[in-house]
């Protein structure tokens, strides 16, 4: 049996079919290259030794879908692919109601049609909205301020509805906080196109050369430094909790939101000062106003993933940071 990653070379995408791949799991991935490149696929190949089946196409073409599960036999799907951009969802709110939320319709119809009947879905931390209290646990109310969080919180109502319908189905809802890092290798990490809007790819760029400085929205929060406080994860670790997700899934039927997150919270500036100190690099910065839709503080509260899967995240700050630095700045420092 098979294992079909949606959006398999993107950031995390990637990382979790490592993760699978080195777990013993039979991997296929497909992916239309709109937020990763084909060269992806080399180093997947590089660093797992075996070869990727893989399908280039869209999660909306039913014929790619289907001619995916009647050449694979396929016992799961880990649901990556869709838009995340916030302020782009706010442009363009269709084409991310239409990309994300018609995707999902269109993947889970062609999973109805071939009887496959788990799924385990690339949820977020931004379905906790800017009214529950930190930490974040998963019985809290669930709401968004923008078109992207509506797709999660959307999606997610879609899966429990799912599985009403179906009691033979499972979904696991992963709500990721804020993943950073990169595979030791250096070969893979989170290559956003353009100007990066989250807060690590930025600072990777400032300590590379390629911006001026960084632009540090407020510090007028109530936190320990005013600065924005967020719950930064392994990237790899996050990985390895969609491993445990899908063992999980094998054995349980119905419907679960699980946070992945480290419990901790860092600020903006804690995490330059870590990056200046695994780098040897000053991060140049200048304070500006607020980001609209910010939270001050966003953390997560990790019991059930502990409880659920026997899952943690082990790597911490200072790792993330290095593994960063090596997958941005390459030969130009040693870590
Ligand atoms: C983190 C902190 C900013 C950039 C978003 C999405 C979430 C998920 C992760 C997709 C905040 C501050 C940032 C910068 C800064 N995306 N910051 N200067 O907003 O917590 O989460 O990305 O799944 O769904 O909402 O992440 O990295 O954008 O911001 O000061 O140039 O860094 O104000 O406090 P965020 P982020």
């Amino acid at each position: 049996m098979s294992v079909l990653v949606t959006g398999g070379t993107g950031f995390i995408g990637s990382h979790t079919a490592i993760q699978l791949s080195q777990a013993g799991e039979d991997i296929v991935i497909i992916d239309n290259f709109s937020n990763s490149k084909p060269e992806v696929l080399g180093k997947l190949k590089t660093i797992t030794g075996k070869e990727v089946r893989f399908y280039e196409g869209d999660i909306r073409d039913s014929a790619v879908l289907d001619k995916i599960f009647s050449e694979n036999a396929i016992e799961a799907v880990i649901h990556f692919a869709g838009l995340k951009a916030v302020g782009e969802s706010v442009e363009k709110p269709l084409e991310y109601y239409e990309n994300n939320i018609g995707g999902t319709i269109n993947l889970l119809e062609a999973m109805k049609r071939r009887g496959c009947k788990k799924m385990i879905f690339s949820s977020s931390a931004t379905v906790y909205g800017n009214d529950n209290p930190v930490p974040f646990v998963e019985d809290m109310s669930t709401s968004a301020i923008n078109p992207y969080g509506w797709t999660k919180v959307m999606i997610e109502h879609i899966l429990e509805s799912v599985c009403i319908s179906d009691p033979e189905f499972s979904a696991i809802l992963l709500r990721y906080f804020n993943p950073i890092g990169a595979h030791k290798s250096g070969l893979i990490g989170e290559d956003p196109q353009g100007i990066p809007n989250n807060l690590m790819p930025y600072i990777m760029k400032v300590a590379a050369g390629e911006l001026p400085y960084l632009r540090v929205y407020g510090n007028d929060y109530d936190t320990v430094d005013g600065t924005g406080v967020r719950d930064f994860i392994h990237v790899v670790d996050l990985a390895d909790g969609h491993v445990a997700a899908l063992r999980y899934a094998r054995s349980h039927t119905g419907v679960e939101a699980v946070n992945l997150g480290t419990g901790k919270g860092t600020s903006v500036l804690e995490l330059v000062s870590a990056v200046e100190k695994v780098t040897g690099i000053k991060i140049p910065y200048e304070i500006t106003g607020r980001r609209t839709g910010d939270i001050a503080i966003c953390y997560a509260d990790v019991t059930k993933a502990k409880e659920l899967f026997g899952w943690e995240a082990k790597r911490d700050i200072d790792e993330m940071c290095e593994d960063s630095a090596r997958w941005v700045l390459k030969n130009k420092i040693i870590l």
